[in-house]
């Protein structure tokens, strides 16, 4: 009996050690849904998330991540999440006007954003969290943004000046900024699920479409457009979003948990954001199935002075006070072409 008691008294002392939340109930579970390759700034975002999640929970949170569109699409996945059947999504900034925010949209203009350091003055700043705010009373609690990278047009023509669009059909996110860019340009838009886009391409339903070069090489479209055009003609980036009623059930020092996670994992997934998309284009370079341009200043030149034309025209959906916000915020100045 007596050599027993050593072996209690370990055992003891090993089940002290673990936090009583973990042993005592199943771990919270956060289903975490998104439509983009696991080695794009989005997914490896999550996967860290993911990680950094269960290890400051010490194992009382476990984060599921379904990539790909695995679990949902793009339309379902923010119906999804405000029934509470996931609890956490990334969508691009572009997919959150139809959920009636149409402040969002802002993130589609064309040329607002000189590069990402203007950029993060708004995304990780006051102007940031107004706009994170305004999902609240939709049911969605926004916890960060997260950058993917501007864009390139791609399409099975060469694309260098603005008439080189007409008549194109280009693929679009569910943004009505992005709708007055392409028509501006001259092109069909055509708002599709991002999961639909690259057969859309080979089946020839659509002939174009705009994403950062990470997208454009996770997703293949290298292998069913001939022609990518270096524009950095506008930005896609991400809101970080929970369920707002499911948030607020967590015990609060799991929230805090949780929120330093999300802090970390925005510092993660911004700082690998450039690098990814720098190794997808040069992947794609390789794949040597693309013809890649990069614009001369003149091209440049004139692509912008059609494409600013969406800022006057989405002025009324956007709201004056937000695009002028941000120009204030970001030094932008629309005379300067
Ligand atoms: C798209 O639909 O093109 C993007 O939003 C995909 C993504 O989430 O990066």
């Amino acid at each position: 009996m007596k050599f027993l008691l050593p072996l209690i008294a370990m055992l003891v002392s090993a089940l002290c050690a673990v936090p009583p939340v973990a042993w005592a109930e199943q771990p919270i579970v956060i289903k975490f849904s998104h439509v983009v390759a696991l080695d794009t700034p989005k997914g490896k975002g999550a996967e860290f998330f993911a990680k950094r999640a269960a290890e400051l929970t010490r194992g009382a949170v476990k984060v599921e991540v379904y990539a790909n569109s695995t679990l949902y699409r793009d339309k379902d996945e923010m119906e999804a999440l405000q029934l509470g059947a996931v609890e956490m999504l990334a969508p691009s900034l572009a997919k959150l006007g139809p959920l009636g925010v149409k402040e969002f949209e802002v993130f589609d203009l064309p040329y607002i954003f000189d590069n990402t350091e203007v950029l993060h003055k708004v995304t990780q700043g006051a102007l940031g969290v107004s706009l994170l705010s305004k999902l609240e009373p939709k049911g969605i609690k926004g916890l960060a943004f997260w950058d993917n990278g501007f864009k390139s047009f791609s399409a099975n023509r060469p694309l260098r000046t603005a008439l080189d669009f007409k008549g194109l059909r280009m693929r679009i996110q569910s943004s009505k900024v992005l709708e007055s860019q392409m028509r501006v340009l001259g092109a069909l838009p055509q708002v599709m699920a991002f999961s639909d886009v690259y057969q859309a391409l080979l089946t020839g339903v659509v002939d174009g479409t705009e994403n950062p070069h990470s997208n454009l090489y996770t997703q293949k479209m290298y292998e069913v457009q001939k022609y990518m055009t270096l524009t950095d003609h506008g930005y896609l980036g991400y809101a970080v979003i929970t369920n707002k009623r499911f948030w607020e059930s967590l015990p609060s020092v799991v929230r805090s948990q949780l929120e330093q996670a999300m802090k970390e994992a925005t510092v993660f997934a911004n700082k690998i954001a450039q690098e990814e998309n720098d190794s997808a284009l040069a992947r794609i370079k390789e794949m040597g199935k693309t013809q890649v341009h990069t614009p001369t200043v003149a091209e440049r030149a004139e692509l912008k002075k059609v494409m600013i034309k969406t800022h006057s025209e989405m002025a009324s959906r956007i709201g004056k006070e937000t695009i002028e916000a941000i120009y204030r915020e970001t030094g932008f100045d629309p005379a300067r072409l």
